[in-house]
């Protein structure tokens, strides 16, 4: 493998339903790192599976990922794994309710071991340089859509993952919130050399990455 290729993923396949739902069949491709790359397909092609194994919120049936060189199916603890490597955004924003948006933000810095004075300090100039800093102390549901949605980016990016999986991330923002939220997955993947995935039904986010990845009943196109 060459050394900027950050993810490969091989003939991967994942059935649902005891092989009823072939929901990814065979898909490969290999991307590097400080790419951002779009997922594009009609609704139930298989995006948010192909996310989903590459992050190993789930586990395939056929085929392989590898992330820096490590093939998936030796990783055991993938929570470790996501905790070092990966940063989530979904649709739906997934803040802990009960917790502000500063504690949300520090959250997974405790997987990492990082003290709390440190976690204190990153979360808040995260959330500082998002134009959040006056938010920090507000619950999730206090907060306008966009502003949720950019505190999940500052979650998803406070480890400095170096893989950054988007699952249509802007779908309930308007177009300028939306704008916002991929700007700053984009400024992450540039300035990090981190590589960014966004599975998107949106022309424009599609067109403003630099490849795309189009999948049609589970194949790539
Ligand atoms: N847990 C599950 N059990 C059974 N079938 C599933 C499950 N998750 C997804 N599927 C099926 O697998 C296929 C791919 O679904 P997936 O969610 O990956 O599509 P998608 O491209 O993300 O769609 P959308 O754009 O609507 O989010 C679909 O046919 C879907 O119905
Ligand atoms: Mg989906």
């Amino acid at each position: 493998m060459s050394e900027a290729i950050l993810l490969e993923v091989s003939d991967l396949g994942r059935d649902y339903d005891r092989g009823r739902v072939r929901a990814l069949h065979e898909v490969s491709f290999s991307a590097q790192r400080g790419q951002t790359l779009a997922l594009t397909g009609p609704s139930g092609c298989g995006k948010s599976t192909l996310l989903s194994l590459i992050g190993l919120l789930d586990r395939p049936d056929r085929g392989r990922v590898q992330v820096d060189g490590i093939d998936l199916a030796g990783v055991r603890r993938g929570a470790d794994f996501r905790a070092r490597r990966v940063g989530f955004v979904f649709q739906f924003h997934h803040m802990v309710p009960t917790m502000t948006l500063q504690e949300n933000v520090e959250a997974p810095m405790l997987a990492l071991g990082v003290p709390l004075a440190q976690r204190r300090a990153r979360a808040a100039q995260l959330l500082d340089s998002m134009g959040l800093g006056a938010r920090a102390g507000f619950l999730p549901t206090h907060v306008s859509g966009g502003e949720r949605q950019r505190a999940a980016v500052a979650r998803a990016l406070v480890n400095r993952p170096a893989l950054l999986l988007a699952d249509e991330p802007t779908g309930n923002l308007d177009s300028r919130a939306g704008e916002q939220v991929i700007e700053l997955l984009v400024g992450h993947a540039r300035s990090q050399q981190a590589l960014l995935l966004v599975a998107t039904h949106n022309p424009d986010i599609a067109a403003a990455m630099d490849r795309r990845i189009e999948l049609l009943d589970g194949r790539r196109v």
